[in-house]
């Protein structure tokens, strides 16, 4: 028998119950969390403390999804791009993380919740690597939600550097030209080990993936959001999980 989450929906159209199928629901979501800017902007406030609100809502969308039997949720924090920003901005937004990971590590292998990061850690300062370490040595073993958290994270960089660690391989002799497939390459990105995202949400109403899994969203459900990251709720990501239980995944082929 399916077993169903009925829920309020404030914001669908019809205002009526909404219910989830809680034997479908997505393995792995996505998120670009988008808006906190212009969230901040919006109140008079400073860019940071839009952040600092998106903080906020980290915390209750790992909550929900967790409570919804999610198993990946990989949240994009920082890209590659964004070192472009003025850099008290950048050191703000470097600051929260080691805020957030301070004080979230316990709560969240309290959670089962397991913290991994994608991207290329080694250009953020050494105390987010360190607190970054930390917090997977610490989670490692759970296996509940994976949270994992993309920061120096670009698409395009991250095929760079499988294309040249196989390479590596190859000039080593660990592998032939010949055996390099589709598989081998995902085994080389940041993401081994996790399954592609059924669902990519943007916040904030861009509609662009911004260098975000530019390799695992292939057949990736997109859904976005007028709504600021700040101002995103659990109710959001039930109607996102919602309307991705009500599309036709063909994959190229027929239904
Ligand atoms: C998303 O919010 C957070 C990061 C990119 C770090 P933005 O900072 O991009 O907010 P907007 O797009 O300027 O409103
Ligand atoms: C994408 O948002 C990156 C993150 C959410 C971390 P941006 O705000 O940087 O993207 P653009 O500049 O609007 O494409
Ligand atoms: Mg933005």
């Amino acid at each position: 028998m399916k077993n169903f989450l009925g829920f309020k929906n404030k914001k669908s159209k019809e205002n009526h119950e909404i219910t989830l199928d809680m034997q479908s629901i997505p393995k792995h979501i996505a998120i670009i969390m988008d808006g906190n800017g212009r969230w901040a902007k919006e109140k008079n406030l400073p860019r940071t403390l839009g952040h600092k609100a998106g903080v906020e809502t980290i915390r209750e969308i790992v909550k929900e999804s967790t409570r919804l039997g999610i198993k990946y949720l990989t949240v994009y924090a920082f890209s590659t791009e964004n070192w472009k920003r003025p850099a008290d901005e950048v050191n703000a937004l470097m600051k929260l993380l080691v805020e957030y990971l301070k004080k979230e590590v316990t709560e969240l292998n309290s959670q089962g919740v397991v913290v991994k990061h994608i991207g290329d850690i080694s250009k953020l300062p050494k105390i987010c690597q360190e607190e970054l370490n930390k917090a997977y040595e610490m989670t490692k073993n759970n296996n509940g939600l994976t949270l994992n958290l993309a920061l120096n994270y670009g698409g395009r960089n991250e095929i760079l550097h499988a294309i040249k660690n196989i390479s590596n391989e190859i000039k080593k002799g660990n592998l032939t030209y010949t055996e390099i497939d589709e598989k081998v390459i995902s085994k080389h990105l940041y993401t081994v080990n996790i399954p592609d995202p059924d669902i990519i949400i943007r916040t904030a109403g861009e509609q662009r993936l911004s260098n975000f899994l530019l390799w695992q969203c292939a057949y990736s459900e997109f859904w976005y959001t007028d709504t600021k990251w700040p101002d995103f709720k659990k109710t959001d990501l039930q109607k996102a999980i919602y309307d991705y239980q009500n599309r036709d995944r063909r994959y190229g082929g027929l239904k």
